[in-house]
């Protein structure tokens, strides 16, 4: 698929181009020392708090999400946009059941994803506001993925999981995650409007943590709807970029790209990570790819990146960077997500990926970290 003209419906009822981008680099020392915190504070009030209690409150925690998909389909978030509203005056627009509404939006408070007051009104919180469908990283997107039937399944499956080390995913619903959204198209697209917009919130971080050429060609290869993408060109105007993805991603892709002024510079390739890419450029691209698979996949995909590339030309992995005896409050988690959905996905330490790289063939010239501690690790077609 070439560069073409989207039209505008396609952009109204993208998920993620209706949204208003923020470029500005967030403060992801302060995210990251934020969430260390956090870990050490939640810890500290297990230690006072009876662990009996502790483990109750965490059996629950399964509960937090659903509410979250909840008040997302609803339009809760939405709704409160315009002000403090009671239970009663949210149900009528909502049509929904006042009471049910009161006492789940009661449980949100206790969460900050809205505020009671003493009249029994509901306000939004920061929390709230992320929720919105024009909120600029779409976390109602993600969050509605998060809550989905198939994906619970997997998550709900995880001791089989446990036992022979392969995806709840597959065994619970019969076919890989990406299958699964060929297959059904809604949750594809929650899911590659969601994900973008995590990609979107550490995009601008992550261009400025490296030196693309200003008048190159740059390939994201499974590069989602483009968010990476569109903030490099964003940054290098007189470059141009391919983008390599499965077809539903790609009207995403055509949307999102169409809606920040960069479409006419971008190639949309449909391709095949396993296939042949044929794509020529300067720099390669592949962000959070090789943790949806296992070591052999990654070095036939690796393999098939550096067929691509023309000799010279550099290849950015971009990953998060797990270490085997370190509990990372961001990736081990991640890594756990990788066990359940992918087939026999995972987080990688920085050696991990560069041993992967050299079976394919690659040459590792560098790694450098955004403040978020993803990685950006560089390989040259020798
Ligand atoms: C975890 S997402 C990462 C997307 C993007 N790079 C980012 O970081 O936002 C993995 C992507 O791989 C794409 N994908 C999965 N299997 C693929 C295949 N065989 N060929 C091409 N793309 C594939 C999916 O459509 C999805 O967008």
């Amino acid at each position: 698929m070439a560069a073409h003209a989207v039209p505008d419906e396609a952009v109204a009822n993208s998920p993620l181009a209706r949204r208003s981008p923020r470029t500005q680099v967030p403060p992801r020392v302060a995210v990251h020392a934020a969430m260390k915190l956090r870990t050490v504070l939640l810890r500290a009030a297990d230690r006072v708090l009876p662990s009996e209690l502790a483990v109750l409150e965490h059996s629950a925690d399964f509960s937090v999400a659903y509410l979250l998909a909840a008040m997302v389909e609803l339009g809760v978030p939405d709704e409160l946009a315009s002000g403090p509203k009671t239970a009663d005056e949210l149900a009528i627009t909502l049509h929904s059941d006042a009471d049910a509404l009161h006492r789940a939006l009661r449980m949100g408070a206790v969460h900050n994803l809205v505020r009671l007051d003493r009249q029994g009104r509901f306000h939004a919180t920061r929390l709230t506001k992320a929720l919105t469908s024009d909120a600029p990283y779409a976390s109602d997107q993600w969050c509605a993925f998060m809550a989905s039937k198939a994906h619970q399944n997997a998550w709900g499956d995880l001791a089989a999981t446990l036992r022979n080390g392969e995806s709840g995913f597959r065994r619970q619903n019969g076919m890989s995650i990406f299958e699964w959204f060929d297959a059904h198209p809604n949750e594809g697209r929650a899911f590659a409007a969601g994900l973008s917009g995590l990609t979107l919130s550490e995009a601008s971080a992550i261009a400025a943590s490296y030196r693309f050429p200003r008048a190159g060609v740059v390939c994201d290869i499974a590069g989602g709807a483009g968010a990476l993408l569109g903030e490099v060109l964003r940054r290098t105007p007189d470059a141009r970029g391919i983008l390599v993805e499965a077809p539903l991603v790609l009207t995403e892709a055509a949307a999102y790209l169409g809606s920040l002024g960069v479409a006419e510079r971008v190639e949309l390739r449909q391709g095949d990570l396993f296939g042949d890419l044929r794509a020529t450029a300067d720099v390669y691209l592949l962000k959070w790819i090789l943790h949806d698979w296992d070591d052999a996949a990654c070095v036939r995909l690796l393999g098939n990146v550096a067929a691509a590339m023309p000799p010279g030309a550099k290849l950015l992995v971009i990953e998060g960077v797990q270490e085997r005896s370190e509990a990372h409050p961001r990736f081990s988690p991640i890594d756990v997500q990788m066990l359940v959905v992918t087939d026999g996905g995972r987080e990688r330490s920085i050696p991990e990926i560069q041993s992967l790289m050299t079976a394919a063939g690659l040459r590792p010239t560098g790694v450098r970290r955004t403040p978020a501690d993803l990685a950006l690790l560089e390989a040259e077609k020798p």
